[in-house]
């Protein structure tokens, strides 16, 4: 087959799908166990709010602040009060219902990913493809694309996932070897994505901090995440997970209609200089299963 003769012509601002702005309707179980409801287009700066950051509420302030026990993604402001105000005309054990329900499906799990887990992770990260810069890819991978980069993972680094009550994927987190020349055997390149509509909850620390653990136990020195610029909540994530930005290209990529830059951001698995052991791909079993459990609250 003849190869094209230009690149990829370069993606437009008309590219970009549209993502429904952000609303929220949540309750909080503060310290003392009852229940606050409220509305909020940004769900992990609210939940901040409400536990000592600015501008919470004086219901929080004085009833201890709280933990999330609720929360329900709204087509927008106006769905999102309505939903606030129906919310507070509920009884407290119609509300406590709801937090019940919401906790058992919301009960995350994280798990190694296994080959048939290819379609939806495909599927999140298509998502992203079509709606944002965090990743530079302008057309979606297929999903044997997707498997075969899995396996991948699986084998050399590590790949979870994490899935709620209903077995939904609730997003992923991987990492790759870094580089083929083989002075890099000891570095990873780490990614994560989360499902939109569970962003802020968590999720994406506890897929991180499994990969990140069995990195360490399989011998890896160093993982090596490259950040899109502008992407701040990665960036504060990353930061959150004790990574630190070494580099920046100010001008690399180009993605629905404007110049993007890229961060180098590392995290060092191991301590010292001397000359490494070689990273054994496989570990025992009971290392990884006691991994996923620390992830999963277990222990
Ligand atoms: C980046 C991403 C994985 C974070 O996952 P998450 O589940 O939303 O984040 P968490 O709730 O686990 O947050 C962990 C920490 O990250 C930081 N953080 C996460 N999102 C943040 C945001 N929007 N603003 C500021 N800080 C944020 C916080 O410091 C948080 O600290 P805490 O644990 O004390 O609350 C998620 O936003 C995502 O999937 N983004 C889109 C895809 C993407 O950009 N992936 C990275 C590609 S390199």
């Amino acid at each position: 087959m003849m190869s094209p003769r230009t690149g990829p012509a370069p993606s437009t601002a008309a590219d970009c799908l549209p993502v429904d702005p952000p609303a929220w309707v949540y309750m909080l179980r503060c310290a003392d166990g009852s229940l606050y409801s409220g509305w909020t287009n940004d769900l992990a700066r609210r939940l901040h709010a409400h536990n000592g950051g600015s501008h919470g509420a004086r219901y929080t302030r004085a009833h201890g602040g709280g933990t999330l026990a609720y929360a329900l993604r709204c087509t927008g402001k106006s769905d999102a009060m309505h939903r606030e105000t129906a919310l507070k005309k509920l009884s407290k054990a119609e509300k406590e219902a709801l937090a019940a329900t919401w906790a058992k499906e919301n009960t995350i799990t994280i798990r190694l990913a296994a080959p048939e887990d290819a379609e939806t992770i495909n599927g999140l990260y298509c998502w992203y493809v079509d709606h944002s810069t965090a990743t530079y890819q302008y057309g979606h991978p297929t999903v044997d694309e997707t498997r075969a980069d899995l396996c991948l993972a699986l084998e050399k680094a590590a790949f979870v996932v994490a899935v709620d009550g209903a077995g939904n994927l609730a997003g992923y987190a991987c990492a790759h070897p870094w580089h083929t020349r083989e002075a890099f055997s000891w570095d990873a390149e780490t990614t994560v994505y989360c499902d939109p509509h569970r962003l802020s909850l968590g999720v994406g620390r506890r897929l991180y901090t499994a990969v990140l653990e069995i990195l360490k136990a399989k011998g890896y020195w160093n993982a090596i995440a490259l950040v899109a610029d502008p992407n701040p909540p990665s960036a504060a994530f990353h930061k959150a997970l004790g990574f630190t930005r070494y580099g920046r290209e100010p001008r690399t990529g180009y993605k629905f209609g404007r110049w993007l830059g890229l961060d180098y951001w590392v995290l060092p698995l191991q301590e010292g200089t001397g000359a490494p052991a070689p990273v054994h791909y496989d570990l025992p079993p009971e290392e990884l299963e006691a991994i996923l459990r620390r992830a999963n609250g277990e222990n």
